[in-house]
């Protein structure tokens, strides 16, 4: 009797599971990441007898041709980020080998203590490698540069100084948080403490000065040296001192949110739940969730959209839609990451194949007071858009 129970239990597991299908994989996806990983390869052939020490594709420029830029430039990492994620996508192994190439060149970065940017640089890049295919010495490399980027953490201020040229004292930008990862992820591998503890030195002192009573952020807050204490609250892309530039907003609600996963500090997930707050409520309309260049920038709407900003937050409000205990929250945020996912893969923002000189998104802004790369492709949009697909995939569970 039991036996002829588990039968028919198992008869119609079975046939329940046949009955069930996959989730299915919808079309918008499945163009996104062909059309990604064919505008990569693209750019790779486009550029194949640049030289390897100029050859970091940043964004266009207004004549159309290739901005390029030297392993220092803080966007070095992306191109190669982005090819591992489009490989981690697609599953072409041709991908990873130009992933693999690019990603070599940034070798010599570990020992570069210029600015704090190294984050972006490395992580994106040999991060991305170690977790895909790793190669001998690629995290040793990652643990030199967490050295070079704590030479730039002063304990007396008590945060990490981010640039070294204009007149602030000692500048810390929001999208300073960003580079905190790589910290994290040192001390979990070396099980040395110090590169969490100056991350969470550095979020913490960046929690107390950077944010408004609405919980948006400043771009620039210098602070004196050696007293800590705040010298200015400004900005250097945003429209002004007092308003909230979009990517500066997105930098913060990732770097909290993926500061919660490594700490699981309450006040870090307190923050990106806030940062989320102001970025939603303040989108351009019920149904329009990419955000202009500055939240308040005057013109609005007729002023530049900035995808990159779009991108960076459908990536972390994915992962926050994993946190805390309130389905309904998780879901809203699991939604409007999904909407951005689809505006962002619409023809509105999604180039054509060999089109947009092989970069995956139109529509960004790098810094419109300097000029620089207004209603551009950037390599850092890509790169954050096909790591929220990667997520969206990993949550959805495609097959
Ligand atoms: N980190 C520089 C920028 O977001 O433009």
């Amino acid at each position: 009797m039991k036996r002829k129970m588990y039968v028919a239990v198992w008869g119609i597991s079975l046939l329940t599971a046949c009955s069930i299908p996959k989730a299915e994989t919808p079309e918008w996806f499945e163009n996104a990441v062909k059309t990604s990983s064919h505008q990569l390869l693209y750019m790779a052939e486009q550029l194949k007898d640049v030289p390897d020490t100029v050859c970091f594709p940043r964004s266009t420029k207004e004549d159309g041709s290739y901005r390029l830029e030297n392993a220092k430039d803080w966007t070095s990492g992306f191109y190669p980020g982005s090819m591992w994620l489009a490989y981690e996508l697609a599953g072409d192994e041709v991908l990873a080998s130009e992933a693999r190439k690019y990603t070599n060149r940034l070798k010599d970065i570990q020992y570069y203590t210029g600015n704090h940017d190294v984050g972006f640089m490395m992580f994106c890049s040999y991060g991305q490698g170690i977790r895909l295919k790793p190669e001998p010495g690629d995290k040793q490399i990652l643990v030199n540069t967490s050295e070079s980027l704590c030479t730039r953490f002063d304990p007396q201020v008590g945060l990490i100084r981010s640039w070294d040229f204009g007149d602030w004292s000692y500048p810390v930008i929001i999208d300073n948080m960003m580079n905190l990862e790589m910290l994290f992820w040192a001390s979990e591998q070396t099980g040395n403490s110090k590169y969490r503890d100056i991350a969470m030195a550095h979020a913490d002192k960046t929690l107390k000065n950077h944010f408004r009573e609405n919980m948006s952020s400043y771009h620039v807050v210098s602070y004196c040296v050696p007293s800590g204490n705040v010298e200015s609250k400004g900005t250097f892309q945003g429209y002004s001192d007092s308003s909230a530039w979009a990517r500066g907003q997105a930098w913060g609600i990732y770097g909290y949110t993926m500061c919660y996963r490594f700490t699981q500090n309450p006040a870090y997930l307190d923050a990106a739940h806030k940062i989320a707050r102001f970025i939603i409520d303040n989108r351009p309309s019920e149904n329009d969730y990419i955000p202009y260049w500055d939240y308040d920038a005057p013109g609005i709407p007729n002023v530049p959209r900035d995808a990159s900003a779009a991108a960076v937050t459908a990536s972390a409000l994915f992962e926050l839609s994993g946190y805390g205990t309130d389905e309904k929250l998780g879901k809203e945020y699991f939604d409007y990451a999904e909407n951005i996912l689809k505006q962002l893969s619409s023809p509105d923002y999604l180039a054509k194949e060999k089109e947009n000189n092989g970069f995956i998104l139109l529509h960004s802004v790098g810094s419109i007071p300097h000029n620089m790369e207004v209603d551009t492709p950037l390599n850092y949009a890509d790169y954050y858009y096909l790591e929220a697909l990667k997520r969206y995939k990993d949550l959805k569970k495609f097959n």
